[in-house]
């Protein structure tokens, strides 16, 4: 017989009926009531061991965690808390769990602790709900992209170029670490590499995507991407998946339309398809405010935060007025940032991006037109001559969440400002060609998947909304 999951069991019409269903222990009460879970709902399955037919022998390897194939007949529960149970009239013990030793039992366990425990730890309830609303999430991307015209475009992961170029790249090599091909001066010769020059692990695939983009008009990536910089934040990963659209004819402003319509989107899918696991989140979040004093407290619930996100249109507002308003805020005259706000130019940190949207917009807000110094090459300068058409999409309680701009389409200025940033024209020769053969104003953006998934879970830290983090001095599993 076919086992069924508990999800559709929950909702199946109790009429005696024998089923079949595998999962694993989450609780074992009075000797008698197992609840069953198998990943596909949070919710588990009760079932009621029946003693006639089920021999006493097998209790004692019913513990917490242990791997279960359950047959019995599907019944109206007499129980609170659940509408349908098993009375379970055989059990088949797929593979015990010692309770000893077994790491997940039925209590609260730390995140710090989970995080050591990351094989195990999507079988508690938090990690099962966060892993579930991820995957609907790249769904739900997947998804927006398709029903708009877009073609999903895989980026290579191994590249000869630093999009960014902020230089944080792992290194990709088959060279000898102790033993590597020298010059006669002494440096690494990288001719004699697997690919015959330096090679990195992406930061971004966004170059990649320009090319076709320029061609195939909508695209967008979604892979994953690597930064070996050192940041040891709750938003930081080395390891991390991005989201990276790229249109061609499309200017900033339909560059920012484009990332509120699809921000707005995926979260109202979630809102719409993962009900029960939000609203466990939100449980659990409210349960955790209530620890915290009065003033530290979120307004909004996880639930209500994600509505008023989707509902809500996105404050757009330029970095010269987001500057004047950080310059004349009471913790920058109080001197509580601790980077101070000063001058026109200063890069915005995560401190400066919180109090924008927490405190003074109280909404999710889009900054553009960056100064030209603080943003990578390939943004489009304005007129101005010293800002660019970049944009940086900032959520509550996230900071940046989406960094992207029009693109320089222009091969002369291009052309000049990787000469001011001593970028070789013969690296990037194919990017300048998109300039040189019908070239076409064109944008793009890059979302932190990550960062949304953290968002959309109200989880307060990015290590545990990806199954096995990699961040410094970490890569277990
Ligand atoms: O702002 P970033 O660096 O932009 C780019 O890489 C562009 N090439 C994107 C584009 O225009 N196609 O990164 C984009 C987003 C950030 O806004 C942030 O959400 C996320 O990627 N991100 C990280 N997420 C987790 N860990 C990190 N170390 C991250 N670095 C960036
Ligand atoms: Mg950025």
């Amino acid at each position: 017989m076919k086992s069924i999951p508990v999800k559709k069991l929950l909702t199946t019409k109790p009429q005696g009926q024998e089923v079949v269903v595998n999962g694993w222990v989450k609780t074992f009460r009075s000797n008698r009531f197992i609840a069953l879970n198998d990943g596909s709902t949070i919710s588990n399955i009760q079932c009621v061991i029946d003693f006639e037919t089920i021999n006493e022998s097998l209790l004692k390897k019913i513990n917490t965690g242990a791997a279960l194939k359950v047959t019995g007949n599907l019944v109206e529960s007499a129980g609170s808390g659940q509408h349908v149970e098993i009375q379970a009239t055989d059990i088949f013990v797929h593979g015990e769990a010692d309770a000893e030793t077994y790491p997940i039992q039925p209590k609260k366990h730390s995140m710090e602790f989970l995080r050591e425990q990351a094989h195990l730890r999507v079988r508690t309830n938090t990690f099962s709900a966060v892993m579930r609303v991820r995957s609907a999430l790249s769904f739900a991307i997947h998804d927006y992209f398709r029903e708009n015209g877009f073609y999903y475009f895989h980026a290579p992961i191994i590249t000869g170029s630093d999009a960014e170029g902020a230089g944080e790249m792992f290194r990709v090599t088959t060279l000898d670490a102790k033993n590597p091909p020298l010059h006669d001066e002494g440096t690494v010769n990288y001719k004699e590499d697997f690919f015959g020059k330096e090679t990195n692990l992406t930061v971004s695939g966004q170059l990649e995507a320009e090319a076709y983009a320029m061609g195939l008009g909508k695209v967008y990536t979604f892979g994953p991407t690597f930064r070996a910089e050192n940041s040891n934040t709750s938003r930081h990963l080395a390891e991390f998946w991005m989201i990276e659209p790229e249109v061609a004819f499309y200017d900033l402003v339909d560059n920012m339309d484009l990332a509120e319509d699809f921000m707005q989107s995926v979260i109202k899918y979630i809102l719409e398809h993962c009900a029960e696991d939000l609203a466990f989140l939100e449980k659990r979040l409210l349960d955790e405010e209530k620890q915290k004093p009065q003033v530290e407290r979120s307004e909004m619930a996880l639930i209500e935060k994600l509505k008023f996100v989707s509902e809500n249109t996105f404050k757009r507002v330029s970095y010269t007025e987001a500057i004047e308003i950080l310059r004349n805020s009471k913790p920058n005259k109080k001197k509580k940032f601790q980077y101070l706000i000063n001058e026109w130019g200063a890069d915005l940190q995560s401190e400066h991006e919180r109090y924008l949207v927490e405190k003074h917009f109280k909404c999710p807000v889009i900054l553009f037109d960056y100064p030209a110094t603080i943003k990578a090459f390939y943004m489009r300068l304005n007129e101005d001559g010293k800002t660019v058409r970049a944009m940086d999409i900032l959520f509550p309680g996230i900071g940046e969440i989406v960094g992207g701009s029009q693109r320089e389409e222009r091969l002369d200025v291009l052309k000049e400002k990787m000469k001011a940033l001593d970028i070789p024209e013969e690296e990037l020769w194919w990017y300048l060609d998109l300039r040189k053969f019908g070239t076409a104003e064109h944008s793009g953006f890059g979302l932190g998947f990550e960062r949304l998934v953290l968002f959309a879970t109200g989880m307060g830290n990015i290590r545990d909304v990806i199954p096995f983090p990699r961040t410094p001095q970490n890569a277990s599993f």
